[in-house]
């Protein structure tokens, strides 16, 4: 029998857990045995009790039962340490972002588990249910504009009162996948007037279909598009133009949201220290760009910062800093999704013909798999 385990997450303020009592009684039906670390669910108020009417056995003793499990099902990277207790030819599903823990990809290969890394779930339809970042990406556009909205000492709606009229909020983000996207519908909900700014052509008609205004950028060569429908990196020429449209946006904006991605890259540079300085103090960013170096010249990771009267919010986590609860819940059933692929008459199977297999294999029978990674792991050893 496949033995599943689902450990407390060890990194500091990681709230969410890898599976709830639905998904667990999910897997006890398909006849996997199923231990979960006890208080694992506690940053999102799942009690162990709940795991266990699911038909999960409380583990309290992680080390061991991490080391006898099949496959381990985990909300983060976990550490070096976890990495190597793992047994030869476990899976390992998790957000691994390979390239910030060289040394966790390095046990996990040494190892020879089998590790999925859920950012690398190719984005194609039948994979739709799998993807974790866009789950969790939506959860942070949404808070992002629910966090501007409290700090902010405007109201979003337009407001007629006995007192007279109150303008609508005027929004500005940059970036409209899928955390932009859903932080236009969250902005719009609110009331507030939204204008967008992204450089995928495709992006216009979503943007306005959800009530949204697009802000038109100069002609570029090839367009914005890149590989798989992400974002192209852009010239810093480019940038710059870019940021001259949108400066008179941003001026005018009481709250910017920041979501521009380019994948394995940088962020782009999109809110410049003038810029922040022409907005009317009072106003509100909210850079979720940071941990990729952010959209906003002045946001810093996880701190406030107050700027000639402009705050500058750069929460580098939303899902596990504030919605714990909800992120829990779509994430497990991104991770089962993942797992229940694998499984093929009681058996884990890892198919390396499977093209989701094959793109969100990190690691495997001794190797780094994913090419970038591999690239930046045996760089780092001969350096
Ligand atoms: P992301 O997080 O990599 O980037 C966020 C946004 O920033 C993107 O819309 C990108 O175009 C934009 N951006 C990059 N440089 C910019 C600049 N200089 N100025 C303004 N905006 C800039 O993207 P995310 O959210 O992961 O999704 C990107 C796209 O991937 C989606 O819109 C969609 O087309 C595709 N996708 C496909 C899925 C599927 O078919 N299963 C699921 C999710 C996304």
């Amino acid at each position: 029998m496949v033995n599943v385990f689902i450990p407390k997450e060890s990194r500091a303020g990681e709230t969410r857990v890898a599976a709830t009592p639905e998904t667990v009684k999910k897997m006890v039906k398909a006849g996997l045995a199923v231990g979960v670390g006890a208080g694992a669910g506690a940053g999102a108020w799942i009690a162990d009790d709940a795991f266990a009417a699911a038909g999960a056995t409380i583990a309290a003793d992680p080390a061991a039962a991490r080391a006898a499990a099949d496959v381990v099902l985990q909300v983060g990277p976990g550490t070096p340490e976890e990495a190597r207790q793992l047994k030869a030819g476990a899976v390992l599903i998790g957000l691994l972002a390979p390239h910030q823990n060289p040394e966790v990809v390095r046990a996990l290969a040494a190892g020879r588990v089998s590790a999925f890394a859920m950012e690398l779930v190719p984005r194609i339809s039948r994979a739709q249910v799998m993807d974790a970042l866009s789950s969790q990406a939506s959860i942070a556009g949404y808070k992002a504009v629910l966090i501007a909205a409290v700090r902010l000492g405007k109201y979003f709606p337009l407001l007629m009162t006995a007192a007279g009229t109150i303008p609508p909020a005027r929004v500005v983000i940059m970036g409209a996948g899928v955390a932009g996207l859903q932080a236009v519908a969250t902005a719009r909900r609110l009331g507030a007037v939204v204008e967008v700014s992204d450089i995928r052509e495709v992006v216009k008609e979503q943007v306005e279909s959800l009530g949204g205004k697009f802000i038109p950028l100069p002609e570029r060569e090839g367009g914005g598009e890149g590989e798989g429908g992400y974002a192209r990196e852009m010239s810093e020429e480019f940038l710059r133009q870019q940021r001259a449209i949108v400066a008179e946006r941003v001026a005018q904006a009481d709250v910017v949201i920041c979501t521009a991605l380019v994948p394995g890259k940088k962020a782009p540079l999109l809110l410049s220290r003038e810029m922040v300085e022409a907005m009317r103090p009072g106003s509100v960013i909210v850079d979720l760009a940071v941990s990729q170096g952010g959209n906003c010249e002045l946001s810093q990771a996880d701190e406030e910062v107050l700027h000639r009267g402009v705050l500058i919010l750069g929460p580098s986590n939303l899902p596990a800093q504030t919605m714990a609860t909800d992120a829990s819940q779509l994430y497990a059933r991104n991770v089962w999704a993942l797992l229940e692929s694998l499984i093929r008459d009681g058996e884990v199977v890892v198919d390396l013909d499977d093209e989701v297999v094959a793109g969100a294999l990190l690691t495997h029978a001794g190797e780094i798999r994913h090419a970038p990674t591999r690239a930046l792991v045996e760089g780092e050893q001969s350096s």
